[in-house]
């Protein structure tokens, strides 16, 4: 990935449809200065969901929108593509956004927008992923990080990290996932905007 304004904080977007604690863990990491970036946008396609909450409470600017006021999925990524143009926006990260990005966000941003997804991609991708690897029995679960293109939870993976459970109380499953999660969003987007051109 190439980036521009080297010494400079980087402009992030973060995009998310419902709860935000991604979302938190990468605003409190730039707050505290863990990451030299700042997030310019929060795109919520859910208005009214606590992660737009959330980004009240950093002062973070929120674009949320209805995609059914919208004639299609191009016309509205073609508005959002323009707030983060407008921004400056470097790096986009998804974060619990529930959906499929078109070509209009793809090729506008490409290989500068990353997601997190709570398994060991590429097994169970999907809404549900640590319910079906509870379900299905899973002894190593884990937390991936990748680029992403036009398939749900696809594109080259970044970083992964493994979790070992063999518990059977899925609640505290999903606990550790979760906290694993805001430990490697933060430290991969502090690797992907170290590693800026
Ligand atoms: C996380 O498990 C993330 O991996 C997945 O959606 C969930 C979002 O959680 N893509 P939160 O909204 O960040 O709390």
């Amino acid at each position: 990935m190439t980036m521009t304004n080297a010494g400079q904080k980087t402009r992030l977007a973060v995009f998310a449809s419902g709860n935000g604690s991604n979302f938190e863990a990468l605003a409190q990491a730039c707050a505290d200065g863990r990451l030299n970036a700042e997030i310019v946008l929060l795109v919520c396609d859910k208005p009214g969901a606590y992660v737009c909450e959330r980004a009240g409470r950093f002062g973070i600017e929120t674009f949320a929108f209805r995609p059914k006021e919208y004639a299609s999925k191009a016309e509205y990524e073609r508005r959002i593509v323009g707030l983060l143009d407008d921004k400056g926006v470097e790096l986009v990260c998804l974060a619990g956004y529930m959906r499929i990005l078109s070509d209009v966000m793809l090729e506008a941003y490409r290989d500068r927008i990353v997601n997190i997804h709570p398994s060991l991609l590429p097994a169970f991708k999907g809404a549900h992923a640590i319910r079906d690897a509870f379900d299905y029995g899973v002894k190593v679960y884990g937390v991936t990080i990748h680029y992403v293109n036009g398939e749900l939870d696809g594109g080259r993976i970044v970083d992964q990290r493994a979790i070992y459970y063999d518990g059977d109380d899925i609640d505290e499953l999903e606990a550790k996932i979760h906290a694993v999660e805001h430990v490697l969003y933060v430290d991969t987007v502090a690797r992907l905007i170290g590693s800026r051109g």
